[in-house]
């Protein structure tokens, strides 16, 4: 194998060996529903391992189906995460036999790759790109569900940079189209693409994502009682659910607490807020005078590179990300201190935009003008139009090869199980409110 299908089947060894440890535990946590909003996390297993099947030995090699017969089972679109638990899915010991079949098959499909081929699944190895982001994106999905089962186990303590406090807060965008998307990454998923140019007015955009610290001033400020701060959508939410505080925070005097894999410890002030919801965001923003970016804003603010008049991969450029400069790959369970990336600062000099938390929009989910789904309708194409809330820039829990200045996430705006967080912006030519 060259060189190129050597690092491809490191990736494969190393998603699946996180995988591998996510589902290390007695089988009763593995096959039970923790929560209606996820899988079994053997669900998890096996689907990816069928996902795997599906891409990677039918549709590019040409092999005929290991176990058509469980296909129905791990089709993410016929079940709904909450119907997951009454299906027949396989237990721990046959999901993991299932999939390393799987793999065994997997590694001659790639040793057969033309990755010249004019087959848009072979080229530059794409259908490899999409298993091994599928994986590593299930894989963030199972430790949220460690997270609500409240189970101990998954923390990792690995170091993290320390913070760096002041600094401004906003930085500025001035006015001008930017190119938006991508026409070139050749692991970008349909609704990255194409690129295209988008002409912006200035704007302000905060420097880090917004701590702890100011998002408690928010809640002891009575932001969870006061309808102004609130959509209509929002304040129902919130009726509704009695939420007072992030996810997992509770109050013990003057102290909050959080719940971190079955740990609790004392919210740490200088870290960025997690496990908010999209209206909690929105409001946290209106109640700061300012509001969330678009999508579009918080592209630009991250890769936009106006001198070079072109686009980065990541904030600080092509390079790949490394400890220095984001955080990544659960080295640590936890998003790090406001602050601790200034190598890894956009041109405009925004910092923390990859990595740490996803951070909320106030942008829908739709297509990019001339895109064309692929290599299947349900990727992207059957959610444009939802009641979704577009996500940017990836989580501590996500891996470098599924996160990049284009990447693109959504989910309902009332989720919050989610490793997500949010930024505000601003206006240049609104006044900032000073209703509070
Ligand atoms: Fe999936």
């Amino acid at each position: 194998m060259n060189d190129f299908k050597e690092r491809i089947a490191a990736e494969l060894t190393a998603v699946r060996g996180r995988s591998l440890a996510y589902t290390e535990a007695e089988d009763d946590l593995l096959v039970r529903q923790h929560s209606p909003l996820m899988s079994p996390l053997v669900w998890d297993l096996a689907h990816v391992g069928n996902y795997e099947e599906l891409w990677v030995l039918r549709e590019a090699g040409g092999i005929t189906p290991l176990r058509p017969e469980i296909d129905d089972l791990y089709d993410a679109f016929k079940h709904p995460r909450k119907n997951r638990p009454s299906l027949p899915i396989l237990g721990p010991v046959e999901a993991r036999r299932y999939i390393e079949g799987v793999r065994g098959r997997v590694l001659d499909v790639l040793d057969r790759l033309d990755p010249e081929s004019s087959d848009p699944l072979h080229r530059d190895a794409f259908v490899f790109g999409l298993v091994i982001q599928h994986e590593h994106q299930h894989d963030e999905t199972m430790l949220a569900t460690w997270q609500l089962s409240g189970a101990a186990g998954l923390v990792r303590d690995g170091e993290l940079p320390p913070g760096k406090p002041g600094g401004p807060e906003e930085v500025f965008v001035p006015a001008g189209p930017f190119t938006m998307g991508t026409s070139t990454l050749p692991w970008a998923y349909d609704n990255e693409r194409p690129a295209h140019r988008v002409d912006l007015p200035a704007y302000w955009i905060d420097r880090l994502p917004v701590g702890n610290r100011a998002y408690a001033d928010f809640v002891e400020d009575g932001g969870y009682d006061d309808p102004r701060w609130w959509s209509p959508e929002g304040w129902a939410w919130r009726r509704e659910t009695g939420a007072f505080a992030p996810q997992f925070w509770t109050r013990d005097g003057d102290t909050w607490w959080r719940t971190r894999f079955g740990r609790r410890e004392p919210v740490p002030m200088d870290e960025p807020v997690q496990h908010v919801c999209w209206h909690e965001a929105d409001a946290y923003a209106r109640w700061a005078g300012k509001r969330l970016p678009t999508e579009a804003e918080w592209e630009k603010a991250c890769g936009w590179d106006p001198e070079a008049e072109r686009a980065r991969k990541y904030p600080w450029g092509d390079a790949d990300p490394d400890p220095g400069l984001a955080n990544l790959g659960h080295r640590a369970a936890r998003p790090a201190p406001l602050g601790a990336y200034p190598a890894g600062a956009s041109f405009y000099g925004a910092e923390q935009m990859i990595g740490d938390v996803w951070e909320w929009t106030s942008s829908g989910f739709q297509p990019y003008p001339g895109f064309r789904s692929f290599p299947y309708r349900e990727y992207s194409e059957v959610f444009f139009g939802g009641d979704y809330r577009m996500l940017r820039g990836g989580s501590w829990a996500a891996d470098p090869a599924a996160v990049r200045t284009t990447f693109r996430n959504w989910d309902h705006p009332i989720r919050r199980q989610i490793f997500t967080g949010f930024r505000c912006a601003r206006s240049v030519s609104a006044e900032r409110s000073e209703l509070r």
